[in-house]
């Protein structure tokens, strides 16, 4: 194998609670993950010479270092003293700054390509904890399918697979900024992870899908609809058009609208498309499903 091809799928939060801020500045978290199939494909290729190259394909984002797909490559080094270096190629569909876990997903598929390339591949716990050290969001990755996170959101527990149900993201125009988000929460924002453990229960106890979608939440949506009005108008437009639940994932500034049925979800979407708005329908992915493939 001289290289691995990944769909590096993206997620949403279905619940997130912030419990508390740390004393090291990041928030503790209680929290529902979910892979979602919009997907960026990468390709991870180990090479014999030094150096890094990096490639993106679509969405506009940093082709250096900034890249987390980048800093992925440099962490393996580290962590194993091999490749000497590595060609990426990035084709980006996930939107970028939208709670997607886009960026963090490309650098989760990275080290789990060279992992799968390395002679001397590290355990899952090594590569788990390789993957934390990069962002929070990043283990998830691993592991796909559906999870429930505490901590920073690195530290995660496998659920059941959610019920068939359709997705509909969409987003507005702008993008948010991770760190700012958590900067707008107030104490009024902090709940008890109460509602993100009754929904993993829910979940692994093989709840329907409208039982599921009773417990959505997430804590950012009080400050940014606030500062933004177009969260609750977008959240509207998923209600009316039948989603039975429906908000913000991460810290935006993407939504997520849930559907029990293909049909509404759809018209949902080219609703949203017709008045310019970007616009997918993904269904949850599996956590048996294989994602990485070899290039011979
Ligand atoms: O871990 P990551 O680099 O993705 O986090 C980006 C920023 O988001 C952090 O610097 C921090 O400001 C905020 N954050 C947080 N609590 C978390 C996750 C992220 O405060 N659990």
């Amino acid at each position: 194998m001289i290289a691995v091809e990944i769909n590096a799928c993206s997620k949403i939060n279905l619940c997130l609670e912030v419990l508390r801020r740390r004393t090291d500045g990041y928030h503790e978290l209680a929290t529902v993950f979910q892979a979602v199939t919009l997907a960026d494909r990468v390709r991870v290729a180990p090479r014999e010479e030094a150096g890094i190259s990096l490639q993106v394909l679509g969405e506009t984002v940093p082709d250096g270092r900034d890249n987390l797909a980048w800093r992925a490559v440099e962490a393996y080094q580290q962590m194993r003293h091999w490749p000497e270096g590595a060609a990426i190629t990035l084709v980006k569909n996930v939107p970028v700054g939208a709670g997607l876990g886009g960026g963090s997903s490309d650098a989760a598929a990275v080290m789990q390509g060279l992992a799968e390339l390395d002679p001397q591949p590290p355990d899952a716990h090594e590569l788990a904890a390789a993957m934390a050290a990069l962002g929070s969001d990043v283990p998830f990755f691993l592991t796909h399918g559906t999870a429930f996170g505490r901590s920073r959101g690195d530290e995660l527990v496998g659920l059941a697979d959610l019920p068939a149900c359709w997705i509909v993201l969409t987003r507005p125009e702008f993008s948010v900024s991770t760190r700012e988000a958590y900067e707008l929460l107030e104490p009024q924002d902090f709940s008890d992870g109460g509602r993100a453990h009754q929904m993993a229960d829910a979940i692994d106890s093989g709840a329907e899908i409208e039982e599921i979608a009773e417990l959505v939440a997430n804590a950012f949506s009080r400050p940014l609809t606030e500062r933004w009005p177009v969260f609750s108008e977008l959240r509207r437009a998923l209600r009316e058009a039948g989603a039975l639940a429906a908000e913000i994932t991460g810290s935006g500034s993407a939504l997520f609208g849930l559907f029990g049925a293909a049909e509404p979800a759809e018209a949902a979407r080219a609703q949203m498309a017709a008045q310019g708005r970007w616009a997918r329908v993904v269904q949850p992915v599996p956590v048996d499903t294989e994602l990485v493939e070899g290039v011979e």
